[in-house]
């Protein structure tokens, strides 16, 4: 604990005045316990005790351009001296309207919010609103926020008996009504045959079908070929409409996201995290039919939406997005790739159960004898989270910052320097944890 003894001493007075010492609940669980940062630049990392981490904990996502961007810096500069709040419109959130429009293929219009939590609720209500039905289908293991209509069977208790028909989501904290879970339905992802006979069954009530592209809130899971097309075809079939929570997978997966990346157009997206280069922004997008309810009957409101520091950051972090046609992307396709096939190797040498699955851009890492996660259930009933746990804390030691769940995130900013430092300390970490 050394390492860490500042961190701790502030963590100890955190505690006294921010239950569990932090702000997000996320936060509690980050083993050896929350430690406190200095700064960060790129892809490094410091904490308050001076020790430096290559991170791939990105503030969770949002920071696929690497932390303290320059130019997404000047911009948020620049513009925030031109006032910060106009409770009126801006040049700069037209501007990134229209690039998502011409970017993200289910944008026709887009409305921005300030978190993903918030433009999920944008999303549900619209949906609600154009099909005159309730029911919300959901999908075990998703994570669409902590409001209390959405933090349902985020990471329920399940045995290799529990039904795989639907049944009504779980509440996952205290203080959240039960009433919170009514007129939602959850089903384990990636089995469209259960999805099949749901819609067989009450298709006709169901206002909304709401998934991630890809399962990175659990297991950085792909959709199993067909999935989502699956999807799309029942929700057209019955009137329902198809949501994509893009909030991590948007402008991660490339500048189209998850539906560009998938081949499958949703009726609505939500967008936050990468969108922002660090900022708070967020984006409920789609077709104009339905948007434009907004401007009729349904409401969406927000002070500090479209606020002038979170568009000018939107607008820069797009604009580095798409720089040489895309060339970040490339950039991270080859470290993340290199940081996959390179732990794969590691792990088989040392005969360990590691699995490594997901994108170069956000993939996972679970101590398992299985040959893939392919759902929640998976990681929930055969994954070693305590054995990971301690590989966390042994990475950190050597200067390699990750989430506990399992997820790795990579940037634009991590270079191949930092790919083969990191690989040295995950085999010293592995050794530790054989
Ligand atoms: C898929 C998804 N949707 C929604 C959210 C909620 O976003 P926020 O934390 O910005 O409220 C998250 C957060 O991680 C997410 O991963």
């Amino acid at each position: 604990m050394d390492q860490w003894q500042t961190s701790y001493q502030l963590y100890e007075r955190a505690q006294k005045v921010l239950p569990g010492g932090v702000n997000s609940n996320v936060r509690i669980s980050a083993p050896p316990f929350p430690l406190f940062f200095e700064r960060a630049a790129g892809a490094l990392l410091v904490d308050v005790d001076g020790n430096q981490y290559i991170d791939y904990a990105l503030g969770q996502g949002p920071l696929f351009l690497g932390h303290s961007h320059p130019a997404i810096l000047d911009a948020v500069n620049a513009a925030m001296r031109q006032g910060q709040l106009y409770a009126g419109q801006s040049r700069l959130e037209l501007d990134v309207a229209e690039t998502f429009v011409r970017l993200v293929p289910c944008a026709e219009m887009v409305r921005f919010g300030l978190s993903g939590s918030e433009v999920v609720q944008a999303a549900m209500r619209l949906a609600r609103a154009v099909t005159g039905r309730t029911t919300i289908l959901r999908f075990e293991g998703h994570y669409h926020g902590w409001f209390d209509n959405v933090l349902l069977s985020v990471a329920p208790p399940v045995t290799g008996e529990t039904p795989r028909t639907a049944r009504p989501p779980q509440t996952m904290s205290t203080g959240q009504v039960a009433s919170a879970a009514d007129d939602f339905l959850v089903l384990p992802w990636n089995d469209l045959a259960l999805v099949e006979e749901l819609f067989a069954e009450r298709g006709h009530a169901i206002a909304l079908v709401m998934t991630e592209g890809m399962m990175c809130n659990t297991g950085a899971i792909l959709p199993e070929p067909g999935f989502l097309a699956g999807l799309r075809r029942l929700c057209d079939e019955y009137g329902a409409l198809l949501h994509l929570d893009e909030v991590i997978t948007g402008f991660r997966l490339g500048l189209s996201g998850a539906q560009g990346a998938f081949g499958v157009t949703p009726d609505l997206a939500t967008f936050g995290k990468a969108m922002a280069g660090g900022f708070p922004n967020a984006a409920l997008a789609g077709k104009a039919l339905h948007m434009q309810r907004f401007a009729q009957d349904v409401n969406h409101s927000g002070t500090f939406n479209s606020n002038v520091i979170s568009m000018a950051a939107s607008a820069a972090a797009l604009a580095e997005l798409e720089r040489d046609d895309g060339a970040v992307y490339r950039h991270v396709e080859r470290m993340g790739s290199a940081l996959m096939m390179g732990i794969r190797e590691i792990a088989g040498r040392l005969d360990l159960p590691l699995l490594v699955q997901g994108v170069p851009s956000a993939f996972h890492l679970s101590f398992t004898n299985l040959p893939a996660i392919r759902e929640y259930r998976d990681y929930a009933l055969h994954c070693d989270k305590e054995r990971y746990n301690r590989f966390t804390v042994e990475l950190l030691r050597r200067g390699i910052r990750v989430i506990s769940r399992g997820i790795w995130y990579v940037s634009a900013a991590h270079t191949d320097v930092h790919v083969a430092q990191t690989l040295a300390a995950v085999e010293g970490a592995l050794r530790e944890v054989v």
